[in-house]
Order: structure tokens, then C-alpha cells, then sequence
């Protein structure tokens, strides 16, 4: 069964406790959390606090997904707020051997990220290192784009590798996800679905839910 993570960026900020308990209610299997910096991507969101903050109101993991530069400068305060998972850009990552160990030192789960320009071969030798990968199929920056399909062929190239290595880290993607792409990244092998406006700019975020999972099926 796939997962479903939805993105707290199109929450509603003022009430997100109880916007993430009702994506809980509704059959949810990550929160996922947007980190930005203003300097990395063109938008400033949320950090430590606000992760901390929101933990309690929540049984799911924080899939917490940095696009900010120096993030080794920020993961032991991600860590210490309560993250499950915390994904780091390759494209922002100099030592990126380094800040996934230091991930896994915090005992956290390890993700990398890749930006619809980059390669999926960027990211090839740091694979049996990483619990998660992440291909973006909209630049980071902003929810509601729409879906870029290039990253299809990198879902499709990353399950080969995992297949190919006998590895056993999830493969996720991010960006304009809904019931019209969704089956095309689960096809390709896929098995975390991050959908922010899709589910969260909906009244019956149930239904939102249900119906993502059930597009997949057809
Ligand atoms: C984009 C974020 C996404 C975003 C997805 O920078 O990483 O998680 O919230 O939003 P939608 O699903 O609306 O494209
Ligand atoms: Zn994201």
C-alpha cells in the first residue's frame, strides 16, 4: 500500500495542530514539513519551533524535508524537535556523505532530494546510505505548481538501482501530485506520495486522501 504524506505548507498556519490532526484522522502516513530559508529556494517557512511545537499534536512521523542551505548547521535542532525522517538537497549538500551520517548519528532516518534539473546519477553512490529518496517534480519553493514529468524516468531509474543493489529505502516524490499524477510515480515506483494543495486546499480531507489512493489502483 502506498503512503500518503500531506505537506503542511498549504495548511492552514494559524490553527496547524488541528489541521494535522484531521490529515491523521484521514488515513495519513507522514507529515510532511517544508523547511525553507530564503536562500536556497526563493521562500521562507517554517523551522525547529514550529516543528517542535507541532509534535505533539501528532502520532505520524515528521518527514521533515530541508531545502536550505548548512544544514548540518540546523539537523540536531530538526532532530531534538521530534523528526522521524530529515531529507537534505544533493544541490546543497557539499559533503553530502558527511550530513547524511550526521542524519543517522541523531538517530533519524536519512532522505536526499534531488531538483527536476539534476541528474538521478548524483545521487547513485550514496544510496546504500539513505533510508529515503526524494525526486521533486516541481522546483522547491512554493506548493501548488504543477507536476514536472521528467521525474518519472528518475522514479523508474532509482527502484532499478534499489533493485539492482538489494537496497530497501523508500523512494517518495514531491510536487503536483493529485488523482491526474499520482498513478504515474506508483507506476514508476513510488511509495511515498507527498501532496500538499491536492489534499490540504480541499474541504473532506478524507476524501482527498481516498481518492489519491484510489487513482493509483486504476
Ligand atoms: C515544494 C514543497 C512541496 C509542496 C508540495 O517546495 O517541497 O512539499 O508543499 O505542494 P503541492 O502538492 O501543492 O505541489
Ligand atoms: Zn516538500
Amino acid at each position: 500500500m502506498i503512503k500518503i504524506a500531506p505537506s503542511i505548507l498549504s495548511a492552514d498556519f494559524s490553527k496547524l495542530g488541528t489541521e494535522i490532526q484531521d490529515v491523521e484522522q484521514a488515513g495519513a502516513d507522514y507529515i510532511h514539513v517544508d523547511v525553507m530559508d530564503g536562500h536556497f529556494v526563493p521562500n521562507i517557512t517554517i523551522g525547529p519551533l514550529i516543528a517542535a511545537s507541532i509534535k505533539p499534536h501528532t502520532q505520524l512521523p515528521l518527514d521533515v524535508h530541508l531545502m536550505i542551505e548548512n544544514a548540518d548547521h540546523y539537523i540536531p535542532a530538526f532532530a531534538e524537535a521530534g523528526a522521524s525522517i530529515i531529507t537534505v538537497h544533493q544541490e546543497a549538500s557539499p559533503h553530502l556523505h558527511r550530513t547524511i551520517q550526521l542524519i543517522k548519528q541523531q538517530g533519524v532516518k536519512a532522505g536526499v532530494v534531488i531538483n527536476p534539473a539534476t541528474p538521478v546519477e548524483m545521487i547513485r553512490d550514496i544510496l546504500p546510505d539513505v533510508d529515503l529518496v526524494l525526486i521533486m517534480t516541481v522546483n522547491p519553493g512554493f506548493g501548488g505548481q504543477s507536476f514536472i514529468p521528467s521525474g518519472i524516468k528518475k522514479i523508474e531509474q532509482v527502484a532499478r538501482w534499489r533493485k539492482e543493489y538489494d537496497l530497501a529505502f523508500e523512494i517518495e516524490v514531491d510536487g503536483g501530485i493529485n488523482t491526474d499524477t499520482a498513478k504515474l510515480c506508483t507506476d514508476a515506483g513510488a511509495d511515498v506520495l507527498v501532496a500538499g494543495s491536492a489534499i490540504f486546499k480541499t474541504q473532506n480531507r478524507q476524501q482527498a486522501i481516498t481518492d489519491i489512493r484510489q487513482s493509483v489502483k486504476k
